[in-house]
């Protein structure tokens, strides 16, 4: 994964001059590279990448997906629509969620699309309504499996998602009763988790209770593969990650004696590096002798992530590559106590009027934009090998 600038046309002043701050730019390129990064250690022979739709939905980005021949994770009704607008196949389609209501249900079932369960009341409904329908559930994640993650430490140590062990049997009888079949296991624990260890553990977990459904035709790993924010992280090891599931889903092919489905399910690792935002300095304001605080024209309305995760993400001046010397906050122009973008940075010396570049924003940027409190969306562009390819996106909410 790439921490570099995007490819653009022309430079950035003259795109934020032309195009107006704040502005979203995504490079089609770059999420290109970043398939390849993924698919260059999926080397199992049944496996099926799922983009996560909910980390960026919007029309341009799906199409760009579509394009790149993988399939779409959805997670409600309405993203269901966007990726069927968007030329997305059924059978590109995998849909998870939680409170899946009847009609959502009667929907999904009618259109044939994958589903995996998040609770055994959804089984029974749906067993209710169907005969010779499959489905697969998302299993609960033991919490004996730690997780160090920034934005999502111990995140599922209080949260109910998914269908626990000593249900299974529950689902298989109910399955069994009604005609229909579990084909598949899904789990998913926590978002930009850098540590191998969880994902190996968690997917001898998902390999070693898949054995409870003779019907199994897919597992399905998730994501939450973590990408680099700083520049002195390491990229995540998707060699031992996606080999070890690779080997598992080799080994379970084996002792099902047919071919089982490996999917996972990437959002961030695709998006979130070919994305920036480009926004625009309005005030400066001195807080003592050797730190500033800089106002720019974006912060929580257009990108939550800085105050909802804490996340981290690269701030730099355009235009200046000398060696940083003044220290700031940036703020977003709001009344809000706690809109930044980022804290205790070193820039160098940063006048009013002049742009700053966001890193990392592809995932989870517009997806997360309030307009809170009473602003205007910000604008989006999609580059392609240096071109602007579309200079205005429209909004998918
Ligand atoms: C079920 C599921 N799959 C995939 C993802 C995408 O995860 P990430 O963006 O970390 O790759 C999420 C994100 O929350 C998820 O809930």
């Amino acid at each position: 994964m790439n921490l570099n600038n995007l490819n653009v046309p022309h430079n950035y002043k003259n795109i934020a001059e032309q195009y107006g701050t704040p502005l979203y730019i995504y490079d089609t390129e770059r999420i290109k590279d970043n398939l390849s990064a993924i698919l260059k250690f999926l080397t199992y022979q049944n496996s099926k990448v799922f983009f996560a739709v909910m980390c960026n939905n919007q029309p341009e980005i799906l199409k760009t997906i579509k394009n790149l021949g993988i399939g779409v994770q959805v997670n409600s009704e309405n993203e269901l629509d966007l990726v069927k607008e968007a030329g997305f196949n059924i059978s590109d389609i995998s849909f998870s969620s939680t409170g899946i209501s009847m009609e959502l249900m009667k929907k999904l079932s009618k259109e044939n699309i994958e589903i995996n369960f998040d609770s055994v009341e959804e089984v029974e409904k749906y067993c209710a309504l169907n005969k010779n329908k499959t489905f697969g559930i998302r299993v609960r994640i033991p919490k004996r499996i730690k997780i160090i993650s920034d934005e999502a430490t111990n995140i599922y140590s209080h949260s109910n998602v998914g269908i626990e062990e000593k249900d299974f049997s529950k689902i298989t009888d109910i399955a069994e009763k009604t005609g229909n079949k579990t084909i598949g296991v899904h789990g998913y624990f926590a978002s930009n988790v850098f540590d191998e260890k969880p994902f190996i553990e968690f997917g001898n977990f998902l390999f070693k209770i898949a054995n409870n459904f003779p019907d199994l035709e897919y597992v399905n790993f998730g994501s939450g593969f973590g990408v680099r924010c700083k520049e002195k992280d390491k990229d995540f090891n998707f060699k031992k990650v996606l080999k070890h599931y690779s080997s598992l889903c080799n080994k379970l092919s084996r002792s099902f004696q047919r071919a089982i489905i490996l999917k996972i399910e990437p959002g961030r690792t695709l998006l979130a590096d070919a994305g920036i935002l480009l926004v625009k300095v309005t005030n400066i304001k001195k807080l003592s002798p050797k730190k500033s605080e800089i106002s720019v024209n974006a912060g929580f309305a257009e990108f939550a992530r800085p105050r909802v995760y804490n996340s981290y993400h690269i701030i730099d001046n355009l235009e200046k590559s000398g060696k940083p010397k003044k220290v700031y906050d940036i703020r977003g122009n709001t009344v809000l106590q706690n809109d930044f973008l980022g804290r205790d940075r070193k820039l160098e010396e940063v006048k009013e009027g002049e742009f700053l570049i966001v890193k990392n924003v592809g995932a989870y940027g517009i997806v997360m934009a309030s307009g809170f409190p009473g602003k205007k969306l910000p604008n989006q562009i999609l580059i392609s090998k240096s071109k602007i390819e579309k200079s205005e996106i429209e909004y998918n909410f």
